[in-house]
């Protein structure tokens, strides 16, 4: 081993090492604050002054961190936000959690990791553990990142820069799965790179396990979504058959799963969201064909997901077609999914654009979204009253957010199209489910 290694080893072991975390959105704000919660120090970077601003002012801008925690985080005097990132001169931790959303469809878009990098690589001065946590296909970080850093920073090369991809798996909102508890994969573009990944990660997370390389962890976060969204896909098919047969999707499937192996449930629902589902396993497609390879699981995948809004419009139209007049909506739920505040590929958005289209009016409610805006027009959340539930010719249950009134909306709504089944069990004529 050479000194640099176990100089660092030893600075992550004993929590001297400053981390920086460059990209404070769902990924990065979190896990910053994590490893501030375990001792560390953290500047955390990000480009946009709001977000930053933001964070100054203690208020936070992700649901699954509490104004309180950031609060006590600012205080320990441990936690430093910048958008300059000369502050990565005094750390040797770095984690990179920008975006990486599709130039077009089945077209990834790394810009905002490349462009990271050359700013992190400018700046490092000492040997270095880089991770990086954006979700990528494989071979990002040794064919992309590496290259990048050997390129623009004088001051470290291949002997002393531990580089490390390791996947996120936060799901915004989720009470049960933290970042504390979710077990973490890591794999370095060597074995030093690999140890020093593992020491940092298992002083904030219980299970952390590696990954023989780093190409290999990076496909492991796509195999995770492409196994989701190809599930998802196939429930959604599953949907529109079991309807053209009579047959209840909901009830087949709570049944099917009471089989204790074999069988895994997944739901019928508006489609699909949010900036990895939809996203992540197109990554994985772009680069298999970039290979000669053709992944016709994914592409079926998300041609079927991507369908599922119009289908919802489909039948709601089918449903309105005999009552002669124009048509409203009202939607209830409009993030891509319940109790997050996040509307990132909200499936919702592309059913509302759709409904206007067909010439129908569109109202919606939303605790979380008091305003929407789609094709440059505003709109303001409606209420939740019985005068206004009365007039709309269709209720349409898009997300199925935890403090809504179901009961209400019942009691006064002429007609419900149920995506989520939130009236499970209840047999009413008015009820109309997905
Ligand atoms: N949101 C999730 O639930 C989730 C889960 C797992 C993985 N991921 C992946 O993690 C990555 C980050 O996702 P996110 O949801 O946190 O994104 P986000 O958009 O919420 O946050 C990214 C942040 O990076 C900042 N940024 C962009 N370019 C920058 C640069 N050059 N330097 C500094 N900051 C920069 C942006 O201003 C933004 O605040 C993506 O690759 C995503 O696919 C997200």
């Amino acid at each position: 081993m050479n000194d640099s290694f176990d100089n660092l080893k030893e600075r992550i072991a004993n929590k001297t090492v400053k981390i920086a975390v460059v990209g404070l959105g769902y990924v990065g704000l979190p896990l910053a604050i994590r490893f501030v919660e375990e001792g560390f120090s953290v500047y955390g970077i990000d480009l946009d002054k709001d977000r930053i601003e933001s964070i100054k002012r203690e208020h936070s801008y992700i649901t699954d961190v509490s104004d309180e925690n950031l609060g006590a985080s600012l205080k320990s005097g441990r936690f430093k936000v910048s958008r300059d990132f000369r502050i990565i001169r005094d750390t040797q931790v770095i984690i990179i959690c920008v975006p990486t959303p599709l130039k077009r469809k089945y077209s990834p878009d790394i810009s905002y990791i490349k462009e990271a990098v050359v700013s992190i690589a400018k700046n490092i001065r000492r040997p270095s553990l880089v991770v990086l946590e954006s979700t990528t296909y494989p071979g990002t970080t040794e064919e992309v990142i590496l290259p990048l850093f050997n390129k623009n920073c004088k001051f470290i090369n291949s002997e002393n820069l531990y580089l490390c991809f390791s996947p996120e798996r936060i799901d915004p909102g989720n009470k049960i799965y933290s970042l504390k508890n979710i077990p973490k994969i890591i794999g370095g573009i060597n074995p030093q790179a690999t140890e020093l990944g593992l020491l940092l990660y298992r002083s904030i997370i219980k299970k952390v396990l590696p990954a023989s390389c780093a190409r290999t962890a990076e496909f492991v976060k796509l195999l995770e979504n492409t196994f989701r969204l190809v599930n998802i896909g196939l429930v959604y098919e599953l949907t529109m058959m079991s309807y053209k047969m009579n047959i209840d999707i909901w009830e087949a499937i709570k049944l099917a799963s009471t089989k204790p192996f074999g069988f895994m449930p997944f739901f019928p629902g508006p489609g699909v969201g949010g900036h990895c589902i939809p996203k992540d396993p197109l990554y994985l497609y772009w680069k298999a064909k970039k290979i000669g390879f053709d992944s016709k699981f994914i592409r079926l995948a998300s041609k079927i997901t991507s369908y599922m809004p119009y289908y919802i419009v489909e039948r709601v139209v089918n449903l309105l077609k005999n009552k002669k007049k124009k048509w409203e909506v009202l939607i209830i739920g409009v993030t891509y999914k319940k109790d997050v505040k996040d509307l990132r590929k909200s499936p919702v958005l592309d059913i509302i654009e759709i409904l206007q289209k067909n010439d129908i009016k569109v109202a919606y409610y939303d605790p979380l979204i008091p305003y929407l805006k789609i094709n440059n027009i505003n709109l303001k959340a409606s209420e939740l009253k019985k005068e206004i539930l009365n007039k709309f010719d269709c209720v349409i249950i898009a997300t199925d957010h935890s403090n809504i009134d179901y009961k209400f909306i019942l009691d006064n709504s002429s007609l419900i199209f149920d995506t989520r089944n939130v009236y499970r069990g209840i047999d009413d004529r008015r009820i109309v489910r997905l």
